[in-house]
Protein backbone atom coordinates (compact mmCIF):
# COMPACT_ATOMS: atom_id res chain seq x y z
CA UNK A 1 0.00 0.00 0.00
CA UNK A 2 1.32 3.30 -1.11
CA UNK A 3 2.50 5.67 1.99
CA UNK A 4 0.22 8.31 1.25
CA UNK A 5 -2.48 5.45 1.37
CA UNK A 6 -1.68 4.14 4.71
CA UNK A 7 -1.35 7.57 6.29
CA UNK A 8 -4.77 8.75 5.21
CA UNK A 9 -6.85 5.85 6.26
CA UNK A 10 -4.79 5.36 9.72
CA UNK A 11 -6.18 9.50 9.66
CA UNK A 12 -9.83 7.80 8.66
CA UNK A 13 -10.00 5.59 11.66
CA UNK A 14 -9.47 8.36 14.23
CA UNK A 15 -11.33 11.21 12.49
CA UNK A 16 -13.84 9.92 9.74
CA UNK A 17 -17.00 11.46 9.88
CA UNK A 18 -20.29 9.28 10.99
CA UNK A 19 -22.80 9.95 8.13
CA UNK A 20 -26.02 7.92 7.86
CA UNK A 21 -25.91 7.21 4.58
CA UNK A 22 -22.40 5.42 5.44
CA UNK A 23 -24.36 3.09 8.24
CA UNK A 24 -25.27 -0.14 6.03
CA UNK A 25 -24.38 -0.33 2.04
CA UNK A 26 -27.95 0.29 0.52
CA UNK A 27 -27.23 1.88 -2.85
CA UNK A 28 -30.58 4.14 -2.54
CA UNK A 29 -29.66 5.59 0.82
CA UNK A 30 -25.98 6.29 -1.01
CA UNK A 31 -27.19 7.26 -4.60
CA UNK A 32 -29.57 10.11 -2.92
CA UNK A 33 -26.89 11.08 -0.24
CA UNK A 34 -24.50 12.04 -3.40
CA UNK A 35 -27.27 13.66 -5.51
CA UNK A 36 -28.60 15.83 -2.57
CA UNK A 37 -25.08 16.46 -1.90
CA UNK A 38 -23.62 17.37 -5.36
CA UNK A 39 -23.83 21.39 -4.73
CA UNK A 40 -25.14 21.21 -0.90
CA UNK A 41 -23.31 21.49 2.20
CA UNK A 42 -23.75 18.23 4.86
CA UNK A 43 -25.51 20.53 7.20
CA UNK A 44 -28.01 21.35 4.28
CA UNK A 45 -28.27 18.40 2.95
CA UNK A 46 -28.67 16.06 5.95
CA UNK A 47 -32.29 17.13 6.41
CA UNK A 48 -33.47 16.74 3.37
CA UNK A 49 -31.80 13.14 3.13
CA UNK A 50 -33.50 11.98 5.85
CA UNK A 51 -36.85 13.75 4.50
CA UNK A 52 -36.84 12.27 1.30
CA UNK A 53 -35.48 8.44 3.77
CA UNK A 54 -38.98 8.64 5.10
CA UNK A 55 -41.29 9.47 2.88
CA UNK A 56 -39.44 7.64 -0.07
CA UNK A 57 -37.94 4.54 1.86
CA UNK A 58 -37.11 2.86 -1.36
CA UNK A 59 -36.04 3.49 -4.92
CA UNK A 60 -39.64 1.96 -5.86
CA UNK A 61 -41.49 4.81 -3.68
CA UNK A 62 -39.75 7.53 -5.62
CA UNK A 63 -40.08 6.13 -8.81
CA UNK A 64 -44.08 5.89 -7.94
CA UNK A 65 -44.17 9.28 -6.67
CA UNK A 66 -44.90 12.49 -9.36
CA UNK A 67 -42.68 15.21 -10.38
CA UNK A 68 -44.41 17.82 -8.30
CA UNK A 69 -44.36 15.68 -5.07
CA UNK A 70 -40.64 15.46 -6.05
CA UNK A 71 -40.05 19.20 -6.72
CA UNK A 72 -41.76 19.85 -3.70
CA UNK A 73 -39.83 17.76 -0.95
CA UNK A 74 -36.36 19.40 -2.61
CA UNK A 75 -37.77 23.11 -2.50
CA UNK A 76 -35.23 25.48 -0.99
CA UNK A 77 -32.13 23.09 -1.74
CA UNK A 78 -32.09 24.52 -5.67
CA UNK A 79 -30.34 23.46 -8.37
CA UNK A 80 -34.40 21.56 -9.63
CA UNK A 81 -32.48 19.96 -12.58
CA UNK A 82 -31.34 17.68 -9.62
CA UNK A 83 -34.41 16.56 -8.47
CA UNK A 84 -35.79 15.61 -12.15
CA UNK A 85 -33.13 13.49 -12.48
CA UNK A 86 -33.34 12.03 -9.39
CA UNK A 87 -37.23 10.84 -10.47
CA UNK A 88 -35.97 10.14 -13.29
CA UNK A 89 -33.52 7.99 -12.77
CA UNK A 90 -35.58 6.17 -10.39
CA UNK A 91 -37.62 5.42 -12.80
CA UNK A 92 -34.82 4.19 -14.83
CA UNK A 93 -33.77 2.38 -11.92
CA UNK A 94 -37.50 0.45 -11.50
CA UNK A 95 -37.32 -0.60 -14.75
CA UNK A 96 -34.68 -2.25 -15.22
CA UNK A 97 -35.31 -4.34 -11.92
CA UNK A 98 -32.72 -2.72 -9.65
CA UNK A 99 -29.51 -0.17 -9.06
CA UNK A 100 -27.13 -0.90 -11.89
CA UNK A 101 -23.97 -2.90 -9.74
CA UNK A 102 -21.23 -1.64 -12.19
CA UNK A 103 -19.56 1.78 -13.08
CA UNK A 104 -20.75 2.11 -16.48
CA UNK A 105 -24.47 1.01 -15.80
CA UNK A 106 -24.57 3.34 -12.12
CA UNK A 107 -22.84 6.03 -15.36
CA UNK A 108 -25.73 5.69 -17.43
CA UNK A 109 -28.30 6.96 -14.53
CA UNK A 110 -29.44 10.36 -15.54
CA UNK A 111 -27.72 13.08 -13.23
CA UNK A 112 -24.92 10.70 -12.21
CA UNK A 113 -21.32 11.48 -13.71
CA UNK A 114 -18.21 9.92 -13.39
CA UNK A 115 -17.76 11.03 -9.48
CA UNK A 116 -21.34 9.99 -8.63
CA UNK A 117 -21.02 6.85 -10.51
CA UNK A 118 -17.40 6.09 -8.73
CA UNK A 119 -18.38 7.14 -5.08
CA UNK A 120 -21.95 4.59 -5.05
CA UNK A 121 -19.93 1.98 -6.86
CA UNK A 122 -17.41 2.14 -4.08
CA UNK A 123 -19.80 2.65 -1.21
CA UNK A 124 -22.52 0.13 -2.35
CA UNK A 125 -20.74 -2.00 -4.65
CA UNK A 126 -16.75 -2.29 -3.39
CA UNK A 127 -16.05 -1.17 -6.74
CA UNK A 128 -12.36 -0.38 -6.79
CA UNK A 129 -12.98 2.78 -8.46
CA UNK A 130 -11.72 6.36 -7.32
CA UNK A 131 -14.32 9.47 -6.76
CA UNK A 132 -12.27 12.36 -7.57
CA UNK A 133 -14.13 15.12 -5.99
CA UNK A 134 -13.32 18.63 -5.40
CA UNK A 135 -11.64 17.77 -1.99
CA UNK A 136 -9.97 14.96 -3.55
CA UNK A 137 -8.47 17.52 -6.23
CA UNK A 138 -7.29 19.89 -3.27
CA UNK A 139 -5.64 17.09 -1.53
CA UNK A 140 -3.98 15.48 -4.11
CA UNK A 141 -2.27 18.85 -5.76
CA UNK A 142 -1.34 19.97 -2.37
CA UNK A 143 0.35 16.36 -1.21
CA UNK A 144 2.18 16.17 -4.68
CA UNK A 145 2.83 20.00 -5.49
CA UNK A 146 0.80 19.46 -8.81
CA UNK A 147 0.00 22.71 -10.54
CA UNK A 148 -1.70 21.48 -13.44
CA UNK A 149 -4.91 23.19 -13.77
CA UNK A 150 -7.86 20.82 -12.56
CA UNK A 151 -10.79 22.17 -14.89
CA UNK A 152 -8.91 21.00 -17.84
CA UNK A 153 -8.97 17.42 -20.04
CA UNK A 154 -5.54 16.58 -19.20
CA UNK A 155 -5.76 17.58 -15.50
CA UNK A 156 -8.87 15.59 -15.13
CA UNK A 157 -7.03 12.47 -16.43
CA UNK A 158 -3.95 12.77 -14.39
CA UNK A 159 -5.79 13.66 -11.09
CA UNK A 160 -8.11 10.76 -11.58
CA UNK A 161 -5.26 8.58 -12.69
CA UNK A 162 -2.94 9.37 -9.84
CA UNK A 163 -6.29 8.48 -7.16
CA UNK A 164 -6.68 5.57 -9.02
CA UNK A 165 -2.99 4.61 -8.63
CA UNK A 166 -3.36 5.11 -4.86
CA UNK A 167 -6.46 3.34 -4.35
CA UNK A 168 -6.46 -0.14 -2.11
CA UNK A 169 -8.34 -2.44 -4.28
CA UNK A 170 -10.24 -3.51 -1.03
CA UNK A 171 -10.68 -1.15 0.85
CA UNK A 172 -11.98 1.27 -2.12
CA UNK A 173 -14.62 2.55 -0.10
CA UNK A 174 -12.64 3.74 3.23
CA UNK A 175 -10.12 5.32 0.35
CA UNK A 176 -12.86 7.84 -1.02
CA UNK A 177 -14.52 8.59 2.08
CA UNK A 178 -11.37 9.40 3.61
CA UNK A 179 -10.48 11.69 1.05
CA UNK A 180 -13.47 13.46 1.18
CA UNK A 181 -13.63 13.87 4.99
CA UNK A 182 -9.71 15.17 5.25
CA UNK A 183 -10.59 17.59 2.36
CA UNK A 184 -13.55 18.31 3.69
CA UNK A 185 -12.25 18.85 7.29
CA UNK A 186 -8.36 19.02 7.51
CA UNK A 187 -7.31 20.23 4.16
CA UNK A 188 -9.93 22.64 3.48
CA UNK A 189 -9.61 25.27 0.84
CA UNK A 190 -8.72 28.33 3.25
CA UNK A 191 -7.32 27.45 6.64
CA UNK A 192 -6.14 23.90 6.52
CA UNK A 193 -4.51 22.54 9.52
CA UNK A 194 -1.27 21.76 8.38
CA UNK A 195 0.00 22.16 11.93
CA UNK A 196 -1.74 18.69 13.01
CA UNK A 197 -1.43 17.63 9.45
CA UNK A 198 -0.33 13.66 9.52
CA UNK A 199 1.27 14.40 6.05
CA UNK A 200 3.55 17.24 7.35
CA UNK A 201 6.95 15.43 6.31
CA UNK A 202 5.88 14.32 2.85
CA UNK A 203 3.47 17.37 1.88
CA UNK A 204 5.25 19.15 -1.22
CA UNK A 205 3.16 21.95 -1.36
CA UNK A 206 3.93 22.93 2.56
CA UNK A 207 7.39 21.66 1.70
CA UNK A 208 7.49 24.84 -1.18
CA UNK A 209 5.15 27.15 0.61
CA UNK A 210 2.37 26.77 -1.69
CA UNK A 211 -0.42 25.56 0.24
CA UNK A 212 -2.45 28.61 -0.41
CA UNK A 213 -2.05 28.36 -4.24
CA UNK A 214 -2.74 24.75 -4.97
CA UNK A 215 -5.03 23.30 -6.74
CA UNK A 216 -4.89 25.28 -9.87
CA UNK A 217 -8.17 26.14 -11.28
CA UNK A 218 -8.25 27.82 -14.79
CA UNK A 219 -10.73 30.66 -15.21
CA UNK A 220 -13.02 29.91 -17.81
CA UNK A 221 -15.08 32.54 -18.73
CA UNK A 222 -17.52 32.30 -21.83
CA UNK A 223 -16.17 34.45 -24.63
CA UNK A 224 -18.85 37.33 -25.59
CA UNK A 225 -19.06 38.93 -29.32
CA UNK A 226 -20.22 42.09 -29.06
CA UNK A 227 -21.18 44.54 -32.10
CA UNK A 228 -20.94 48.09 -31.64
CA UNK A 229 -21.55 50.63 -33.98
CA UNK A 230 -19.63 54.08 -33.42
CA UNK A 231 -20.82 57.12 -34.54
CA UNK A 232 -18.25 60.45 -34.91
CA UNK A 233 -21.20 63.33 -35.02
CA UNK A 234 -19.56 66.77 -35.94
CA UNK A 235 -21.78 69.77 -35.71
CA UNK A 236 -19.98 73.08 -36.08
CA UNK A 237 -16.46 71.84 -34.73
CA UNK A 238 -17.88 70.31 -32.11
CA UNK A 239 -18.49 66.18 -31.17
CA UNK A 240 -21.16 64.24 -29.06
CA UNK A 241 -19.36 62.20 -26.37
CA UNK A 242 -20.60 60.59 -23.36
CA UNK A 243 -18.90 58.52 -20.03
CA UNK A 244 -19.58 54.99 -19.99
CA UNK A 245 -22.15 54.18 -17.38
CA UNK A 246 -21.22 51.22 -14.54
CA UNK A 247 -22.12 47.59 -14.87
CA UNK A 248 -20.57 47.05 -18.37
CA UNK A 249 -16.87 47.19 -20.16
CA UNK A 250 -14.84 50.68 -19.61
CA UNK A 251 -17.04 51.94 -16.29
CA UNK A 252 -16.22 55.65 -16.59
CA UNK A 253 -14.69 56.58 -20.06
CA UNK A 254 -15.12 58.47 -22.54
CA UNK A 255 -17.14 57.85 -26.02
CA UNK A 256 -18.92 59.18 -29.05
CA UNK A 257 -22.35 57.93 -29.67
CA UNK A 258 -22.67 53.94 -29.99
CA UNK A 259 -25.23 51.81 -31.27
CA UNK A 260 -25.21 48.57 -29.85
CA UNK A 261 -27.08 44.78 -31.53
CA UNK A 262 -29.77 44.28 -29.46
CA UNK A 263 -29.37 47.26 -27.26
CA UNK A 264 -29.89 50.26 -29.24
CA UNK A 265 -28.50 53.11 -27.11
CA UNK A 266 -29.10 55.74 -29.90
CA UNK A 267 -32.00 54.50 -31.70
CA UNK A 268 -33.91 54.71 -27.90
CA UNK A 269 -34.35 58.14 -28.54
CA UNK A 270 -35.23 57.62 -31.70
CA UNK A 271 -32.45 59.77 -33.99
CA UNK A 272 -29.17 59.03 -35.50
CA UNK A 273 -29.87 55.76 -37.68
CA UNK A 274 -26.71 54.96 -38.79
CA UNK A 275 -28.30 54.85 -42.50
CA UNK A 276 -26.98 58.45 -42.66
CA UNK A 277 -23.49 58.44 -41.75
CA UNK A 278 -20.50 57.85 -43.89
CA UNK A 279 -19.07 54.35 -43.09
CA UNK A 280 -15.16 54.78 -42.54
CA UNK A 281 -14.30 51.36 -41.69
CA UNK A 282 -16.06 48.01 -40.73
CA UNK A 283 -15.83 45.19 -38.60
CA UNK A 284 -13.04 46.06 -36.77
CA UNK A 285 -11.81 43.14 -34.27
CA UNK A 286 -10.96 44.14 -31.18
CA UNK A 287 -10.16 41.57 -28.45
CA UNK A 288 -10.36 41.56 -24.59
CA UNK A 289 -10.02 39.31 -21.93
CA UNK A 290 -13.18 37.48 -22.10
CA UNK A 291 -14.95 39.49 -24.68
CA UNK A 292 -14.26 40.36 -28.92
CA UNK A 293 -15.51 43.54 -30.33
CA UNK A 294 -16.26 44.08 -33.34
CA UNK A 295 -16.87 47.23 -34.38
CA UNK A 296 -18.35 49.68 -37.09
CA UNK A 297 -16.95 53.39 -37.61
CA UNK A 298 -19.46 55.91 -38.73
CA UNK A 299 -18.95 59.68 -39.85
CA UNK A 300 -22.04 61.97 -39.34
CA UNK A 301 -21.68 65.73 -40.10
CA UNK A 302 -24.80 67.92 -39.06
CA UNK A 303 -25.42 71.59 -39.59
CA UNK A 304 -27.62 71.41 -36.38
CA UNK A 305 -27.40 69.99 -33.54
CA UNK A 306 -30.13 67.50 -33.01
CA UNK A 307 -30.95 66.49 -29.54
CA UNK A 308 -28.92 63.65 -27.73
CA UNK A 309 -30.05 61.25 -25.26
CA UNK A 310 -29.45 62.87 -21.60
CA UNK A 311 -26.10 61.78 -20.74
CA UNK A 312 -24.27 63.10 -23.97
CA UNK A 313 -22.65 66.14 -24.28
CA UNK A 314 -21.07 68.20 -26.84
CA UNK A 315 -17.04 69.26 -26.72
CA UNK A 316 -14.86 71.33 -29.19
CA UNK A 317 -13.72 68.51 -31.27
CA UNK A 318 -10.03 69.21 -30.43
CA UNK A 319 -10.92 68.73 -26.55
CA UNK A 320 -11.44 64.80 -26.88
CA UNK A 321 -7.42 64.48 -26.68
CA UNK A 322 -7.99 65.03 -22.71
CA UNK A 323 -10.64 62.66 -22.25
CA UNK A 324 -9.90 58.68 -20.96
CA UNK A 325 -11.40 56.71 -23.73
CA UNK A 326 -10.74 52.96 -24.50
CA UNK A 327 -8.30 51.94 -27.15
CA UNK A 328 -11.38 51.64 -29.40
CA UNK A 329 -12.28 55.22 -29.59
CA UNK A 330 -8.44 55.69 -30.62
CA UNK A 331 -9.00 53.68 -33.18
CA UNK A 332 -11.71 55.34 -34.48
CA UNK A 333 -9.85 58.63 -34.26
CA UNK A 334 -6.67 57.17 -36.58
CA UNK A 335 -9.54 55.81 -39.15
CA UNK A 336 -10.81 59.79 -39.33
CA UNK A 337 -7.29 61.13 -39.47
CA UNK A 338 -6.57 58.60 -42.10
CA UNK A 339 -9.92 59.07 -44.21
CA UNK A 340 -9.80 62.97 -43.41
CA UNK A 341 -6.56 62.98 -45.42
CA UNK A 342 -7.46 61.00 -48.00
CA UNK A 343 -10.24 63.40 -48.82
CA UNK A 344 -8.11 65.90 -47.84
CA UNK A 345 -11.19 67.26 -45.28
N1 LIG B 1 -20.03 14.90 -0.22
C1 LIG B 1 -20.54 14.20 -1.22
N2 LIG B 1 -20.60 12.91 -0.92
C2 LIG B 1 -20.14 12.78 0.33
C3 LIG B 1 -19.94 11.69 1.19
N3 LIG B 1 -20.28 10.47 0.81
N4 LIG B 1 -19.39 11.93 2.38
C4 LIG B 1 -19.06 13.16 2.73
N5 LIG B 1 -19.21 14.22 1.97
C5 LIG B 1 -19.75 14.04 0.78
Amino acid sequence: MPPFTATLLRWYEQHGRSLPWRADSNPYAIWLSEIILQQTRIEQGLPYWERFMQRFPSVEALAAATEDDVLRLWQGLGYYSRARNLHAAARQVVSEGGFPQTYEGLRSLKGVGDYTAAAIGSFAFNLPVAAVDGNAYRVLARHFGIDTPINTTHGKRLFAELAQSLLPERQAADFNQAMMDFGATWCTPSSPQCASCPFVETCEALHSKRVAELPVKLRKTKIKTRHLSYIYIMCKGEIAIRRRPSGDIWQGLWEVPVVEEGRSVLTSSGIYPTECAILLKKGVHHVLTHRILIADFYLLELPERLPLPDEYVWIPESAFDDYAKPRLMELLLETLSTYRKGNSL
